[in-house]
């Protein structure tokens, strides 16, 4: 372990200390729906690594603004996230039992209620993004782009097409199509919104949109890969899912060994987006590399 990747490491645990401390504030009180807000909260803050807030966060910083200013933006990310989790895990869905090392939310709170919790969690993100501390055209221009990452071009049009493809053997091509929209639309919308919380120009927006664009796309081929290659305790949701549900992925497509090359040119494709528009781009070269050797 080199004296720099512990630094890395300590940003990384701050950003996600930043995220969590503001996450564990949201849904409390005592409604009388106050079932729903436990629901919400179950899978908001049941950990995960946090990566679309991290990846806000850094942006808003790299592009020259307050990462207290984009925390609105980095919370929306987590609980747009999260209620893609609790809809991709239902019976209706990947029909997953467990996420993150716990019964999935329909498990404990039941179909209705985990439809429910996953719809107010993505009315909350915009509401939470909208009532970020900046002028009102950088809240707005903010909430466009997580819409756009949330809607049918984005992580819903990936889900569909995701969802119609199973029992099918899928072109690489079409894969990509679906990669691309049901996770890297968001990992876009994050680094997007980062920029846009610091009132950073089409060059910075640009930049980076590509490094989050192959990072989502290493990101999701990682996830397919461990789907085949590592166990359910250790991945905290069920291994070989992809297998059981007979989902044409990456890994089933092209083998292990393809994969690896696929995962490095995309990570390699990430760092080299970042210059020469953000001059200090160390933490988002470190976050790449790490997260293309993640284990879980
Ligand atoms: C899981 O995302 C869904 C995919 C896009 C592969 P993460 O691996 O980021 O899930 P958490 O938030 O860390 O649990
Ligand atoms: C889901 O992809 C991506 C989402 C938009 C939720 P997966 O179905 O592969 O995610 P996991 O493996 O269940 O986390
Ligand atoms: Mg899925
Ligand atoms: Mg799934
Ligand atoms: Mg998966």
């Amino acid at each position: 372990m080199t004296p720099g990747n512990d630094a890395m490491r300590r940003r990384f645990a701050s950003l996600v200390s930043m995220t969590e401390g503001a996450l564990s504030e949201c849904f409390t009180g005592d409604p009388p729906h106050r079932a729903l807000l436990d629901a919400m909260r179950y899978s908001l803050n049941a950990g995960g690594k946090r990566v679309r807030a991290v990846l806000t966060l850094e942006f808003a910083r790299a592009a020259g603004g307050g990462e207290r200013a984009a925390l609105g933006a980095a919370c929306a990310a987590e609980m747009l996230h999260a209620y893609s989790l609790i809809h991709d895990d239902l019976p209706c869905m990947d029909d997953s039992d467990t996420r993150r090392g716990k019964p999935s939310n329909h498990v404990v709170f039941g179909e209705w209620m985990a439809t429910l919790a996953g719809d107010a969690l993505q009315a909350a993100a915009f509401e939470r993004v909208l009532l970020s501390p900046l002028p009102p055209e950088r809240t707005a221009r903010m909430a466009l782009t997580l819409a756009r990452a949330a809607g049918p071009d984005g992580i819903c049009g990936g889900q569909a097409l995701d969802m119609a493809a199973e029992g099918k053997r899928l072109a690489v091509g079409q894969i990509e199509q679906i990669h691309a929209r049901k996770t890297a639309a968001l990992f876009m919308a994050c680094a997007r919104m980062g920029v846009e919380s610091a009132g950073g120009g089409d060059a910075l927006v640009e930049s980076a949109e590509r490094y989050a664009e192959s990072l989502g796309l290493a990101f999701q081929i990682r996830d397919d890969v461990l789907d085949v290659e590592s166990d359910s305790e250790t991945l905290g949701k069920p291994a070989q899912a992809d297998a059981y549900n007979v989902k044409s992925t990456f890994a089933s497509l092209l083998g292990a060994e393809e994969c690896e090359r696929l995962i490095r040119e995309e990570t390699q494709k990430a760092i080299d987006a970042l210059a020469p528009a953000f001059a200090d781009g160390a933490f988002l070269v470190w976050l790449a590399r790490t997260l293309s050797e993640r284990k879980g």
